[in-house]
Parts: C-alpha cells; sequence; structure tokens
C-alpha cells in the first residue's frame, strides 16, 4: 500500500509526530478482531525532506497476527525506507516467534528514525524493541498519543498485563428504561441505523458473549451481517452454567461456519456436552462456585486462549455480574425513542447505574435514526 501525499513543512516536528501517529493508530484500528491473539498495530513510513514530509508506504497487523504492520509497511517502502521515520502504534518486537524480529527488519531497512506511541508489555518484549533499535544508532521517541494507543490497544495490554480481554457491555434499552418484557415475545428495541452500529461493533470484536438466558429467550445468530463484513464475524461465547443450550439454537446449527464455544461448569452434565460437541460447538469447563460459572475465571481461561476483545451483549442479568466484578471498561448503551408502556425488565440495575456514576465517563454520543447511542469508558 503506498499513498504519496506531499504535507506542509512548516510544522514543528512534535506536530508532525501526532498528526502521523493519529494516522497509524486509525490504521491499526481497521483490523481490531481480527488479529487475536496479537495486537492490530499500524505503521507508516515517512521521508521527511526540504519539501516537507512524505508519506511512502503504510501498513496494518495482518489476519491471524502477521506479517506484523512494520514489514508491510517496510517492503511497500523498499530502498525508499533507508533514512526515512516509521511511526508504528506500538514498540516493535524483538524476539524470535514465528517469524524473526521487527526489529531486525526496521534494521535491516536503514530507518533513521522510529516514532512509536507505546512500549510493548508483552514479556518477550518490554522496552527490548526500542533499546536494540538505540543500541544501533537509530533516534527512538515513544510516548506519542500514547492515551489514544493505549485505548485501540487496551484488549492487547489488559491480556498481557492482567490475563484477561478488555470487555465492551452493549444494552439496549426503551424509553422507558426496559431491556426486555417481563415475559412474552422479544422485545425489539432499536432500528436498522443502530442494528447496523451493533454490527460493526462486532465486527472489531475478536469475540460476542452473552448468557445463556439471551440464548434461551431470543435464540440470536450473533453473527455481523453488514454488506462486505460477513467474513468478519467473530467467535460467539456462550456462558451456560448447566449446558442449557438447545442443540437447535442457531448459535450451533451455524458452529461449523462460525466458532462457538460454550463456557460451562466443570460438573455440568457430559452428555449434554457430546450432543452440544458433536454439532460443532466447543465446550470449555471453568470454575463454577455455587454452581455458575465465575465471568473472570472465564475470562481468564478466553485470554489464555489468545482472545483479546469481548463484546458482551447480553442480557441485562450477566451485564450486571460484569460490573459488579469490574470487569467492564467500555459501555455502549442504545435507547430507543420508543417506550415499552408496561413493566419490564430494567437495563440498568443498580451495579450499572452506580458503575456509570462512579466509575465511568461518556466519550461519545451518535444519533442512529431514532435511536441514541451513547458510549462510555473506565476511568482511570
Ligand atoms: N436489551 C438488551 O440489550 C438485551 C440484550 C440481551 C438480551 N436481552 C433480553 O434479556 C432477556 C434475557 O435476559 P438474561 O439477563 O436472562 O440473559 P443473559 O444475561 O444473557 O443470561 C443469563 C444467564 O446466563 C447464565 N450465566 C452463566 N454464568 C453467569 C454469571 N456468572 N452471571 C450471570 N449469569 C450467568 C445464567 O444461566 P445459568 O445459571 O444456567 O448458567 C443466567 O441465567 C431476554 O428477554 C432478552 O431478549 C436484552
Amino acid at each position: 500500500m503506498t499513498l504519496a501525499a506531499r504535507l506542509p513543512s512548516a510544522a514543528p516536528m512534535s506536530v508532525l509526530d501526532e498528526r502521523f501517529m493519529r494516522r497509524a493508530i486509525a490504521l491499526g484500528a481497521r483490523h481490531l478482531g481480527q488479529t487475536w491473539p496479537n495486537p492490530s498495530v499500524g505503521a507508516l513510513i515517512v521521508r521527511h525532506d526540504r519539501d516537507g514530509p512524505m508519506i511512502l508506504a503504510e501498513g496494518i497487523t495482518q489476519a491471524g497476527g502477521r506479517p506484523h504492520a512494520e514489514r508491510i509497511a517496510l517492503e511497500a517502502a523498499g530502498e525508499g525506507a533507508r533514512g526515512a521515520t516509521l511511526y508504528v502504534s506500538l514498540e516493535p518486537c524483538s524476539h524470535h516467534g514465528k517469524t524473526p524480529p521487527c526489529v531486525d527488519a526496521i534494521l535491516a531497512a536503514g530507518i533513521a528514525r522510529l516514532v512509536t506511541a507505546l512500549d510493548d508489555p508483552d514479556p518477550r518484549v518490554r522496552g527490548r524493541g526500542h533499546e536494540r533499535l538505540r543500541q544501533h544508532g537509530v533516534e527512538v521517541v515513544t510516548g506519542v498519543l500514547a492515551d489514544e494507543a493505549r485505548r485501540a490497544h487496551r484488549g492487547h495490554l489488559l491480556r498481557t498485563t492482567q490475563g484477561r480481554p478488555a470487555v465492551m457491555l452493549k444494552l439496549a434499552r426503551t424509553a422507558d428504561g426496559h431491556a426486555a418484557r417481563l415475559s412474552g415475545p422479544r422485545l425489539l428495541i432499536t432500528g436498522e441505523r443502530s442494528n447496523a452500529r451493533t454490527h460493526l461493533m462486532r465486527a472489531h470484536a475478536d469475540a460476542i458473549m452473552v448468557g445463556v438466558g439471551t440464548v434461551l429467550s431470543d435464540d440470536p445468530l450473533l453473527t455481523v451481517r453488514l454488506p462486505g463484513l460477513e467474513s468478519r464475524s467473530p467467535l460467539r461465547v456462550i456462558l451456560d452454567s448447566r449446558l442449557r443450550t438447545p442443540v437447535t439454537a442457531k448459535v450451533i446449527a451455524t458452529a461449523h461456519a462460525t466458532p462457538t464455544w460454550i463456557v460451562t461448569a466443570a460438573d455440568a452434565p457430559a452428555q449434554a456436552g457430546e450432543v452440544l460437541a458433536d454439532a460443532g460447538a466447543q465446550i470449555l469447563r471453568v470454575e463454577a462456585p455455587g454452581g455458575r460459572v465465575d465471568v473472570a475465571a472465564a475470562l481468564r481461561m478466553l485470554a489464555g486462549r489468545g482472545v483479546t476483545r469481548v463484546f458482551s451483549e447480553g442480557g441485562p442479568r450477566l451485564g450486571e455480574v460484569m460490573m459488579a466484578q469490574d470487569l467492564v471498561d467500555e459501555f455502549a448503551l442504545a435507547t430507543s425513542a420508543a417506550a415499552l408502556g408496561e413493566p419490564g425488565v430494567p437495563a440498568l440495575g443498580p451495579r450499572i447505574a452506580a458503575a456509570l456514576q462512579e466509575r465511568f465517563k461518556r466519550v461519545g454520543e451518535e444519533q442512529l435514526g431514532p435511536d441514541r447511542l451513547e458510549l462510555y469508558e473506565r476511568m482511570g
């Protein structure tokens, strides 16, 4: 991918660095949900000369986690990379994994200056990438747009430092605050535009997670059904302590095309597990104190299998437990213009309501047709 664009040369270097880093972070964001267990990184190679800076090449971590963004950009820039600046949203790797370290490729390409947003806390890297490049005479600038990069790489950072994925909780509510009817048919709360936005959020997650209550009452498909993005349906995860998921459920019937993992208690009925496994689901057993799957243990297990970003879409009961255990990093709340007009299941239980007041700040709001989407992030 090459993009030749001259930009004004008058701006000081720190301003240009921020500008190019913003672009690198935006590039990386495009492949979120596709690169796990690796982070989705963005890279840019820029030549600064008398006529101003020129972007020579761009790169994004590819599906499955490799090639890394730096390699894609270096290959596209070819000889042009000699003496140029490389912008990367995360420290380049310095260890031999399935591919040789990016640091070697950067040195071989003759990059003169490296600008990054963050040290990679992965114990195999942790500053060593920056250090090796400095030792070989590359000018290294770190910490540019670090807060933005921390948000973009939250899944990788949490998985590496805390052993759990980043979690976005999403709930929809009627204008009078309900997530569901007390009983009876499924309540369709939001409209087309809001639903399309939800599908986009799904596409940027590694896994969609729901409690078995949502499967039993709604029988959702939990896939991405946006034109052109159908192949980006993430893994589906159901928390189901007693293996009540019906073998006829859509998430099971489609499990061969879109993987479905059922997280259950260690002592959940073996026969039900066999039936669901034969139908294509993967059964994973974790601790279940009091007979109910421990969500924190489930998230640790997912991180252990490489999952970095979870989109939790249901339902209000699971959301309440996750908020109570402080396992939610981002919260998306969709509110429709129409009211239910009868008693229903509240979308915001007491723990979610309290957390929003105490620990979360609102970072965005979008009007999606008749629906309003509010986005919150955990503070600190
Ligand atoms: N408005 C919305 O955004 C939205 C989203 C999703 C669903 N819904 C609606 O909500 C209703 C279903 O609500 P729900 O709250 O029962 O669904 P849910 O949260 O998806 O499922 C709850 C079930 O998950 C299982 N579970 C496993 N581990 C758990 C844990 N640690 N903590 C809590 N639950 C755990 C429990 O069953 P076991 O004990 O058997 O494991 C529990 O009964 C439906 O009417 C659906 O239409 C609304």
